[in-house]
């Protein structure tokens, strides 16, 4: 059960990038030789790519800080008697058959009751198209890969605009005869293809197409792991919503593909400094965020977040929509579509929490409205098992009057398995009966 908290004043660490560490473990497998990744974020759902990797064949060994994979490469990698685990993790299951397109074996991939529910034809389809065979189960997982050590190169545009369906093409590249383009209608994340690079292989960039030049040998490499800018997100939001917080959080990535909602927040008016930026392969620094009296534009209406936008900060619209109670005309995203095909449905699981603390909310299919400047009150809410939605309605609990409880809220843990012990004390009060209720 969460309480209104006085303010949030400190300096704060979050967990290592996810979408970094889930890629830098995949490649780890495909190199031959050893490879260190530090601050790789042992959270649910890169712990899924861990047990994946190591029932590849990879040996994989952590202690607090780093994980070492040791693998003999592509070739050494072998089926393992069940399927894969993946788990809560979207990202895990469509790498993973980019990845294992592009291996001489038969794999079969599972996740949880969330992750059996979302699209995997967008992945099967041009993966087939390289020349191996993908099944899904009625477009869904489990999914079953059997692939060929050597695939067609191929042109692709993904539709809707994907990170993870670009870097399952860019994986299943590596294993393919030429260059295998991706098309892009709106930068999505580039991890991917900086981390390539790490390991040696040739890639980059032209336009709007990213590319990789296949078949590819991987050399292992070192890699930093910056903090995870979509954890970071929801201590500035919270910054934002409890009046007198003042919050720095150090050693965030700030790769440009990953930081419009800083864009946004500075549009809103919001107090926000970036230093000591670090330009390294996976750029990173320092942010602070001051509370702000006033968050919106002066004139009347909302402030309108683009379908453009949304898809440059699809994994921030549950936290900015949490944010959007207090600024002065509301917010109004287009394009939500795809926030429909997350852990959960994000729109309606954010029109419901947000319903019930007392917000004013309006959806479509494609839109997601709502209003700015109401009181809310604490109340009885529901995460639908979904991270992003336990940690944005977590987020509004410590800023509101009333008492908030978060059904299953330790759904947290797959990406930020700490958040609810660095909200400001006195704002937690445990559960007696669930440990997953807060
Ligand atoms: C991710 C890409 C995004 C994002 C997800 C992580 C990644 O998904 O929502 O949390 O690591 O590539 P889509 O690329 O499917 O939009």
């Amino acid at each position: 059960m969460l309480r209104r908290a006085s303010r949030l004043v400190g300096t704060f660490r979050v967990p290592g990038d996810k979408s970094i560490s889930h890629r830098a473990a995949m490649l780890a497998a495909f190199a031959s030789g050893v490879t260190r990744i530090e601050g790789y974020a042992l959270n649910g759902d890169c712990l899924s790519t861990l047990g994946c990797i190591a029932a590849l064949g990879a040996a994989v060994e952590r202690d607090e800080t780093t994980v070492t994979i040791a693998s003999g490469g592509r070739d050494s990698l072998v089926a393992p008697a069940g399927p894969l685990d993946a788990g809560n993790s979207g990202t895990t299951m469509r790498l993973l058959a980019g990845l294992l397109a592009g291996c001489d074996l038969d794999v079969s991939i599972a996740g949880d009751e969330s992750l059996s529910g979302r699209p995997m034809r967008r992945v099967a389809n041009p993966l087939t198209s390289m020349g191996a065979v993908v099944e899904t189960t009625g477009g869904h997982a489990p999914i079953h890969v059997r692939g060929k050590a050597r695939l067609n190169a191929i042109s692709y545009q993904p539709d809707p605009p994907s990170a993870q369906v670009k870097s399952a093409i860019l994986l299943a590249g590596l294993s393919a005869e030429g260059v295998t383009r991706v098309r892009e209608r709106v930068p999505t994340r580039d991890h991917t293809e900086r981390l390539l690079s790490a390991f040696g292989v040739e890639c980059g960039r032209e336009d709007d197409v990213a590319w990789v030049r296949g078949p590819a040998t991987l050399v292992p490499a070192d890699v930093t792991v910056p903090g995870d800018v979509s954890s970071a997100a929801f201590l500035m939001a919270l910054a934002l919503l409890v009046e007198g917080s003042d919050v720095s959080i150090t050693g965030i990535g700030l790769n440009p593909t990953r930081t419009r909602l800083f864009d946004v927040l500075a549009e809103l008016g919001a107090d926000i400094e970036l230093t000591d930026f670090v330009d390294a392969a996976e750029p990173f620094g320092d942010v602070r965020v001051r509370y702000t009296e006033r968050l919106g534009p002066l004139g009347g209406g909302p402030f309108v977040v683009g379908a453009d936008i949304v898809a440059e900060m699809i994994d921030e619209v549950p936290i900015l929509a949490a944010l959007a109670t207090r600024t002065t005309g509301g917010i109004r995203f287009e394009g939500v579509g795809e926030l429909r095909r997350k852990e959960s449905d994000r729109v309606a699981a954010m029109e419901e929490g947000l319903s019930l603390l007392g917000a004013t909310v309006r959806s479509s299919d494609e839109t997601l409205e709502i209003d700015g400047g109401r009181l809310l009150l604490g109340a009885r809410v529901r995460s639908f098992g979904d991270h992003r939605i336990a940690m944005a309605l977590g987020c509004l609990g410590v800023a509101i009057e009333g008492e908030t409880t978060i059904e299953d809220a330790g759904a947290a843990g797959v990406s930020f398995p700490d958040f609810f012990d660095v909200l400001p004390e006195g704002a937690v009060v445990w559960s007696a009966h669930a440990g997953s209720e807060r």
